[in-house]
């Protein structure tokens, strides 16, 4: 793993922190920057990554990221949809905060618990 992978690993661990602790454990139910730029960093640092390891050590579970990658999508839908809703003025959708905040603790389960490499 060279440097440039070890910061985008971080920065991935920064973004899933961010979405987590905003939406899980700290704003419950409230769309704030840190859940809205957390869920765009996790698609973007996830994507990188994959462009990363694919141009380098591989090998890439492609099953696994393709379900982090739908479930990243969702991530990043609820939060862009809750957001809008508060910039324009029609209040917090705290269902779709919380959502986006227990799929990413999935993704991170995926991330950790599927071990298999294909
Ligand atoms: C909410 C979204 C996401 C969360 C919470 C998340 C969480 C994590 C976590 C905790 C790790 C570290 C696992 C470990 O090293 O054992 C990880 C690694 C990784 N993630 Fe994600 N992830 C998300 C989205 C994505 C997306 C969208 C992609 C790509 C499409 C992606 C690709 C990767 C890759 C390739 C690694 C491995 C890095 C390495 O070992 O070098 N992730 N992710």
């Amino acid at each position: 793993m060279d440097l440039l992978e070890h910061v985008l690993v971080l920065l991935h661990l920064l973004g899933m922190a961010a979405v987590v602790g905003s939406a899980v454990l700290v704003a419950r139910g409230v769309a704030t920057p840190a859940l809205l730029w957390g869920a765009r960093a996790q698609l973007v640092t996830g994507l990188l990554l994959v462009g990363l390891l694919e141009a380098g050590e591989g090998p890439v579970d492609h099953a696994k990221v393709g379900v982090k990658l739908v479930v990243a999508l969702a991530v990043v839908a609820c939060s862009e949809i809750a957001a809008a809703s508060v910039r324009r003025g029609q209040g917090e959708r705290p269902t779709l905060v919380t959502v986006a905040g227990w799929l990413a603790v999935l993704n991170a389960a995926v991330a950790v618990l599927w071990t298999t490499a294909s």
